[in-house]
């Protein structure tokens, strides 16, 4: 049995995720957070993603996520992010749960809803159908959705692909399928997002993600703190460890602003199964 960073015991890790429209932010995000869950004394956090998180379903995040926006019809991609989450359940973030850690993952199935329903026109009581039979009544404890026009999230999408061909001299963060979609599929998840969180005001927070990296990681502790109870503005060794702290928020606001950590193959190694 663990003990979280209140010193209360519990039985299972916490499950947070992450939410938002295409260059919202939300990798970088997933990684601070796990930067200061892990300094406030919660045991080897996970942080994870999807389409991903275990071996099958990186295989799957390949199929998924490359090519043409026409690829694949809605249904057939709402059954592959299904069978991608069903083995990331299976062989990571659940094992990791009953180990007693807390798991950060990047999207999850309110993604399936607005990305398929919303933004492809899958029946919506057909995907939480599937969405059922892959997780059960499983959901995420807190879910973070980061904020953004889609016009910003979009161009943001672009500034990342151009400053990555740049650097390296070719495409390590080429456009998604889904970032190639058409703008008013962009409006519709956005709109999808914002329903989700007004549908679950105590599972969901909204943060503003127009704001610099360290505000809006800023806003994401606070929301992590008040609603699960846990002290993330650790104090002793304080003064040195925050000032380390907001030195490398700021590193990673100025080196990795579009990270390309949620872009695949050259991100970092996420989680693999056992
Ligand atoms: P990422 O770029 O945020 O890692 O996610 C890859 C893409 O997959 C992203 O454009 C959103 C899309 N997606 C869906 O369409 N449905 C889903 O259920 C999930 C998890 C992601």
């Amino acid at each position: 049995m663990k003990r979280n960073a209140n010193g209360r015991q519990s039985l299972r890790g916490r499950f947070i995720t992450f939410e938002g429209s295409e260059g919202a932010g939300k990798s970088t995000q997933v990684s601070l957070l796990v930067q200061v869950l892990r300094r406030a004394g919660i045991v080897n956090p996970l942080a994870t993603r999807e389409p991903g998180g275990s071996a099958g379903a990186e295989s799957i995040r390949r199929l998924l996520i490359g090519g043409e926006p026409g690829q694949w019809d809605g249904i057939t991609d709402a059954l592959l992010h299904c069978a991608a989450r069903r083995d990331h359940l299976v062989r990571t973030i659940w094992p990791a749960l009953a180990g007693g850690r807390w798991v950060v993952c990047d999207r999850f199935t309110d993604s399936t809803l607005a990305y398929q329903g919303s933004g492809q026109g899958v029946d919506i009581a057909q995907l939480r159908a599937l969405v059922a039979i892959v997780a059960g009544d499983f959901a995420p404890d807190l879910t973070i959705i980061l904020n953004l026009p889609p016009k910003v999230g979009l161009e943001r999408a672009i500034a990342r692909e151009n400053l990555s061909h740049r650097l390296n001299g070719h495409d390590t963060a080429k456009s998604t399928r889904y970032e190639k979609m058409d703008f008013s599929f962009h409006l519709r998840l956005a709109r999808a997002l914002h329903a989700i969180a007004a549908a679950e005001p105590n599972r969901c927070v909204m943060v503003d993600a127009t704001h610099d990296i360290p505000t809006v990681h800023a806003a994401v502790r606070r929301a992590v703190a008040e609603r699960l109870g846990v002290d993330l503005f650790v104090q002793p060794q304080k003064e040195k460890g925050s000032q380390d702290h907001a030195r490398r928020i700021k590193k990673s606001n100025t080196e990795n602003v579009f990270p390309t950590a949620s872009r695949g193959e050259s991100g970092p190694s996420w989680p693999r199964s056992s």
